[in-house]
């Protein structure tokens, strides 16, 4: 256990730690249940559906989830690296030199290390937005912390004290709980100038009322940015096809999205919310059905290589009749892209309050 420094560790420390205990030895009962039930799906789906539920009760009680909690067990280095690529991520796809004004993080999770990153690009306030409190370890936050103050030295007239915890920060707010969740917040919180998320929208109950409650909350000229994995985590694709979770019902489903289990929502819904709101948007695709690997980052639709798009085509013909609906009657392309950066840019002119105007939509879908 590591005591924050100046003080002895406290309960809630040790609760954490005793969590992290439990967790990394329920790793490997993990991955031998992975693999009893690779040969049943009805197996893996019951195991699944009754793990999630009782995760879901063990977070409802403690207030604490794993999701989100990507650096709690990390080194400084990978840490650092996926802050610095989430970020880079985020400045090629919004095509600006630096980031600006105000800016709202939904779903950070463990790390404050990509807000840290807009500030030191100039932004003047940084909301970090999340309706769950992820586990995380609290010192290695302040090492990572230290770490990018170190490479962005301009953060250092940001910091109150020398401990590097995330609230010596100024110009950057933590928002936690329902009053947080992103399908609430946009409502008390406007005028953004940027509105990020990174794996988050496939996490959240209500994507679609979040998505649209967000871009109300933009500035003209806002910009929004989001990467949405629309895969299953995991939860059949390494045993089964990787879009065999689009086989269950909606109501056998439902469990497997409780407490940040991904939702199944398709391209296409998001960009639908777009277009009644008159936003203009592009689409980056990242991953494909049916393609191992990633697409380049920076890839619009039209731009995947024909033979890739003539196999993920093929691929999802094959599976479409074992589809469930609404799945089996989507389009090729819904089914086709399963991870993909959003890019929505509400307009000069349109209100802040976000009502239709005459957006131009990318053609490519
Ligand atoms: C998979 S984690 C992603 C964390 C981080 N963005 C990353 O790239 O590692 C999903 C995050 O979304 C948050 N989240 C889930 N539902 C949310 C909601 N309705 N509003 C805001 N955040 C939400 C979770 O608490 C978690 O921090």
């Amino acid at each position: 256990m590591r005591p924050e420094p100046g003080r002895g560790p406290n309960a809630f420390d040790r609760i954490s730690d005793m969590v992290r205990a439990l967790e990394r030895s329920l790793i490997s009962v993990k991955h031998g249940v992975k693999s009893l039930t690779s040969g049943s799906f009805w197996l893996r789906y019951s195991t699944l559906a009754s793990y999630r539920t009782l995760c879901a009760g063990a977070s409802a009680l403690t207030g604490l989830t794993r999701s989100g909690a990507r650096h709690a067990d990390g080194n400084m280095e990978a840490s650092v690296e996926y802050i610095t690529s989430v970020f880079n991520m985020y400045r090629n796809a919004a095509g600006v030199e630096r980031f600006y004004g105000k800016i709202a993080e939904i779903g950070p999770g463990d790390s404050c290390g990509i807000g840290l990153m807009f500030l030191a690009d100039g932004c003047s306030q940084v909301d970090l937005v999340d309706r769950f409190f992820s586990r995380r370890d609290k010192h290695h936050q302040q090492t990572v912390n230290r770490a990018l103050v170190q490479r962005l030295p301009q953060l250092s007239s940001l910091l109150r004290n020398g401990d590097y915890a995330e609230s010596s920060f100024s110009r950057l707010s933590r928002h936690y709980g329902e009053s947080a969740a992103a399908e609430t917040f946009f409502q008390a919180n406007r005028d953004y100038d940027f509105i990020v998320s990174c794996a988050v929208l496939e996490h959240v109950y209500d994507p679609l009322g979040a998505l649209a409650s967000a871009a109300s909350a933009l500035r003209p000229g806002g910009l929004m940015l989001h990467q949405i994995d629309c895969r299953d985590h995991g939860q059949f694709s390494e045993s089964f096809y990787e879009l065999k979770f689009l086989e269950l019902p909606d109501l056998l489903y439902s469990p497997l999205k409780w407490r940040g289990g991904p939702n199944r929502v398709r391209l296409s819904a998001y960009l639908d919310v777009l277009k009644k709101l008159g936003l203009d948007f592009t689409v980056y695709v990242n991953s494909m059905a049916g393609i191992a690997g990633e697409i380049p980052h920076g890839t619009l639709l039209r731009d995947v290589p024909e033979p890739v798009l003539r196999v993920s085509r093929q691929y999802v013909t094959d599976v479409r009749r074992h589809l469930t609906m609404p799945f089996r009657s989507m389009s090729d392309e819904d089914l086709m892209i399963t991870r993909f950066v959003l890019v929505a840019r509400k307009s000069d002119t349109m209100p802040a309050s976000g009502v239709a105007g005459t957006g131009l939509h990318n053609a490519e879908l």
